[in-house]
């Protein structure tokens, strides 16, 4: 495999080293194609990504991806979403579930369900005008992006519990109907079992009771916060692992970003890191070696291995180090 890795900056920096420690006990042949994106590239060089970086990244089977910090410049354009368009990678793919030895706000619980968010359109369109008085973003729906993104959140519900529940906002805005009549029929073409929720009150239910959930299709803004108010469900942002999938291109990445707060000690989680690659080796069709990452991440978990924030002693590398090890013994 020709992998992409992609640092990134802030905890990028510490959670994606810890990963790849994790990547080298599997002992798979993995070509790594190193770029450098981001906040610490565009203070070099004026230029956060280039034409060039994304042939590079193009070229690779798949991208792994830390996180990069946005520069404070008005005229900046984002490096994930230009990733995101450059490859047309439309699913953004977020699994919830707790994990052994952590406790989320509602203490130990049962769920495991995945928000699809669509990842190219919405009010990520890009289409903006910025003034003095008044700034415009257009939010765009389309029929294709519905439809593709419906259709994948379908196939996903199949080879799970078959449900689909669309979010959206369409009793004010009304580009959400499109989105909800798309979805709606890409479900009944498919034979899902399918409900809808409005955002605002789905937020609510899916906080307090998160077992009722499996595939949650959505638009773009309102996947990104449902995900990071999920962490909450599990335990903490530095937790969940996700996807984005294209036709031609994946990309991997934790859900988090570069924790300017924390970035530099050596504290950040790298499980969210760590599982994105289990979600890499799974796209890749390395089950097994993902299956032993998934596992390992648990025997860390349960011998209490883990950072600050989820109550623990051990730095980013620490626990990096500690499941490479486990890999390294179990597939010896
Ligand atoms: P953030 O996700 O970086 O951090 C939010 C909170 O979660 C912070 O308190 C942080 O310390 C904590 N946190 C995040 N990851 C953690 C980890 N692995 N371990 C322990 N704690 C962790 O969100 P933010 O502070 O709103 O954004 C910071 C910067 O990151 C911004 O410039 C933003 O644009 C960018 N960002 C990038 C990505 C990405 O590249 N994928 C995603 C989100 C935000
Ligand atoms: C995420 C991030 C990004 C998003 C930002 C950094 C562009 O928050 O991946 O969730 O909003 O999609
Ligand atoms: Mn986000």
């Amino acid at each position: 495999m020709k992998l992409a890795i992609v640092e990134g900056d802030g905890v990028g920096k510490e959670v994606i080293p810890a990963a790849i420690e994790v990547l080298d006990a599997l002992c798979l042949d993995v070509e790594k194609v190193p770029v450098e994106l981001g906040y610490g590239k565009w203070e070099k060089t004026g230029s956060a990504i280039t034409d060039e970086d994304i042939v590079t990244l193009k070229e690779c089977d798949c991208v792994f991806f830390g996180a990069v910090t946005t520069p404070p410049d008005p005229n900046y354009k984002s490096v994930l979403l230009t990733i995101r368009k450059e490859l047309d990678m439309y699913a953004n793919i977020r699994p919830i579930r707790p994990l052994p030895g952590v406790h989320g706000i509602l203490g130990r619980s049962n769920f495991n369900f995945v928000i699809v968010r669509e990842n190219t359109e919405g009010l990520y369109s890009g289409i903006e005008e910025i003034g003095e008085n008044a700034s415009y973003t257009k939010r765009v729906i389309t029929k294709e992006g519905s439809r593709r993104i419906a259709e994948y959140a379908c196939k996903l519900a199949k080879s799970r519990q078959n449900e689909l529940i669309i979010v959206h906002k369409s009793n004010v805005i009304k580009s959400d109907r499109l989105f909800l009549d798309v979805s709606r029929q890409a479900a009944i073409d498919a034979g899902v079992v399918h409900r809808d929720e409005l955002v605002d009150s789905f937020a609510y239910n899916l906080i307090t009771s998160p077992w009722k959930y499996d595939v949650i299709v959505t638009t773009n803004l309102f996947g990104d916060i449902l995900s990071d108010m999920s962490g909450a469900l599990v335990g903490g942002l530095g937790l969940l692992p996700s996807a984005n999938i294209g036709t031609k291109h994946a990309f991997f990445e934790p859900v988090h970003g570069s924790a300017p707060d924390i970035a530099g000690e050596g504290i950040a989680n790298p499980i969210a890191a760590i599982l994105s690659l289990k979600m890499l080796l799974e796209w890749h069709g390395n089950l097994a070696e993902a299956a032993i990452v998934e596992e390992a991440v648990d025997a860390a978990l349960n011998m209490g291995v883990c950072t600050p924030d989820l109550g623990g002693k051990y730095t980013t590398s620490e626990v990096g180090d500690i499941i490479a090890q486990y890999i390294k013994t179990r597939i010896e």
